[in-house]
């Protein structure tokens, strides 16, 4: 089966960059100029989903204008003749469906992911988290969608995460699958756990925001009693559903920016910004004269 289906948990209320986000979704803070949530989806479209459904909550009426149609700034840009930002703007509201659903307490990942059940239905769905912004060759998703069709089951993004830093984690106990064309990177994954402490974490392989996922987690997540911070944690339905299907680790090929941290999202900013035409080498300059 194919995935056609993303769904993008944006509920959170994004406390760790208050006052920033006191009136504006931490998924709209811009890396350089777009919003952190339009990397994901362009990685989505990249990988061929054509079906966006983001899981909000209060406050974030920003993100469903950012998707829509703005009539009178296109209106503006048309009149002052600004073709290229009219074209900006246009392709964002052109660029797909999105559904929207509320999560009416943020009560954990895997309760936003169980939001969106109805508008999934039966079929695998990918579930992206917009804070974890990834670069690389291939689109992290459209990795993962390959190792989907070649084994049908659920598939989870993982990254060597070494030290104490691995507690912040979801954490995969696995096995690298030797046989096949994944070179190592698909892992059969025996149990999983949400945020261990240090030294009884299973391995150094922490989960990413990047799932595609089988209707079955549904009725695992409805099974799932409260984890980690009294919250419904989708690791944990995981690991129920691990118990009726397999699920698979998945060591992605690519760079991953930790946009939820302070000062992840500002090493993004200054990478982001040096890979650009526009801005890559006054910034370049400008790094260079600081005595660091
Ligand atoms: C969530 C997941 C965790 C995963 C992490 C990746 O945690 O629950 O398993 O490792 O995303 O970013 P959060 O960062 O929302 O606390």
């Amino acid at each position: 089966m194919r995935v056609r289906k993303a769904v993008f948990p944006a509920a959170g209320l994004g406390t760790r960059f208050l006052p920033a986000t006191k009136a504006m979704p931490k998924e709209m803070l811009p890396l350089v100029d777009k919003p952190i949530i339009q990397y994901g989806v362009e990685e989505a479209l990249a990988a061929g989903c054509d079906q966006i459904i983001i899981v909000t909550g209060r406050g974030k009426t920003a993100i469903e204008d950012h998707f829509d149609q703005s009539y009178e700034l296109e209106q503006l840009l048309e009149e002052k003749g600004k073709t290229e930002l009219l074209t900006i703007v246009r392709q964002i509201s052109d660029m797909i469906h999105v559904a929207y659903v509320r999560q009416k307490q943020a009560m954990g990942l895997g309760h936003a992911v169980l939001m969106a059940r109805e508008l999934v239905g039966d079929e695998p769905f990918a579930v992206l988290l917009a804070d974890d912004v990834i670069s690389g060759p291939v689109p992290c998703l459209k990795q993962r969608i390959k190792a989907f069709e070649a084994t049908q089951s659920s598939i989870i993004a993982t990254q060597q995460v070494d030290g104490p830093a691995i507690s912040a984690y979801g954490v995969i106990d696995g096995s690298p699958v030797r046989s096949g064309k994944f070179n190592g990177r698909l892992h059969n994954i025996k149990n999983l756990v949400e945020k261990p402490k240090w030294e009884e974490a299973p391995s150094n392989q922490a989960i990413i925001g990047r799932y595609i996922l089988t209707p079955e987690i549904f009725k695992a997540l409805d099974r799932t009693p409260l984890g980690a911070g009294g919250e419904l944690q989708l690791t944990d339905g995981l690991r129920l559903l691990l118990k009726k299907e397999k699920v698979y680790g998945y060591n992605f090929e690519g760079v991953r920016h930790d946009t939820g941290d302070k000062l992840g999202f500002l090493k993004a900013t200054v990478e982001f910004a040096l890979q650009r035409k526009d801005l890559g080498s006054g910034l370049r300059d400008y790094l260079k004269t600081l005595k660091l």
